[in-house]
């Protein structure tokens, strides 16, 4: 069996390949790219892997048994095509299985809605794709609040607008692990499952971070309203009112499930305590 990773230049996709490399030996992993020179190191074939390149996919999957298509990083009115291209690609290539990575969260009634609608999309174009499939809906990843301890530090808190609402973050990592074996076993065909780890408040995040790294922080929930003008203010437009979204979602319990992790991989999501002390000096 041959498995190809797409967006194997960007983190998640990285971790996956590496993660499959592990299991099924470097000869049998193929990565596809956007932009080839963007994978250092990764010791496998790199091909051809633009989502608006549909004849460049279509090269880049044959003999291809098993795909994991990465989720695009598009506004959500061009990633249902892009990743459409991708799906068709793998049809006309001959790939046998389709291993989707979705996301969680509502969706309607908050600014992240829209990327949540496209890729419940996607999810319907791979089940009516034809090919065996598996969907994975990935928690929110963890590690941006450990890259943002600078800034929370400076700030001496946390302030969004989860409010107590619980999020099941997940790490790359672990989602690699996931997706490994979603892609691998069969016995995981025609299944969507959530991928998280234990759902926590902002207030234990806070915790975990302070102990982590001798940090003080406290806890601060703000109005929606005020918190994506302030995203909107550091990180743009188009960015901004997503991460406000997602904070809504927390707010509203969208985050708040104990997930499907351990039927997938066959034990428990890395614990909190345990990812937090990996940091701890
Ligand atoms: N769960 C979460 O909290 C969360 C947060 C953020 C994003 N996401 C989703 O998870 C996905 C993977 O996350 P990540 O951490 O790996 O992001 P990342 O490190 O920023 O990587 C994004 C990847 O998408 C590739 N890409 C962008 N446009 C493409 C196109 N038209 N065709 C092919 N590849 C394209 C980039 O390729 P280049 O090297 O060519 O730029 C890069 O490899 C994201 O794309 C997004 O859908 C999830």
């Amino acid at each position: 069996m041959i498995y190809a990773v797409t967006a194997v230049s960007g983190q998640l996709g990285r971790e996956i390949a590496l993660k499959l490399i592990e299991k099924v030996g470097a000869d049998n992993v193929i990565g596809l790219a956007r932009t080839p020179d963007h994978v250092k190191g990764l010791g496998i074939e790199v091909r051809p892997g633009d989502y608006d390149k549909p004849d460049d996919l279509c090269a880049s999957l044959q003999g291809i048994d098993g795909l994991v298509l990465v989720s695009g990083m598009a506004p959500p009115q061009d990633r249902i095509q892009q990743h459409r291209n991708v799906i068709e690609a793998a049809k006309s290539a001959g790939v046998r299985k389709i291993v989707y990575t979705s996301i969680q969260g509502p969706d309607e009634d908050t600014a992240f809605s829209p990327v949540v609608q496209s890729n419940r999309q996607t999810e319907a174009d791979t089940r009516a794709s034809g090919l065996d499939w598996a969907i994975g809906r990935n928690g929110i990843y963890i590690e941006p609040d450990v890259e943002y301890i600078d800034s929370y530090r400076a700030k001496g808190e946390i302030a969004n607008s989860a409010g107590d609402g619980k999020c099941g973050y997940t790490t790359r990592s672990e989602l690699a692990n996931a997706y490994t074996a979603l892609v691998t076993q069969d016995g995981l065909n025609a299944q969507t499952v959530d991928l998280n780890g234990t759902p926590i408040t902002q207030e234990q995040l806070a915790g975990y971070l302070n102990a982590a790294f001798a940090a003080d922080l406290t806890y601060r929930a703000v109005s929606s309203a005020d918190f994506v003008a302030d995203r909107t203010a550091e990180l743009g437009d188009f960015i901004g009112p997503i991460i406000g979204g997602i904070y809504d979602g927390i707010s509203k319990g969208s985050y708040n499930s104990a997930g499907d992790f351990e039927a997938v991989t066959g034990r428990p999501h890395q614990s909190w305590n345990d990812y937090f002390s990996t940091f701890a000096k």
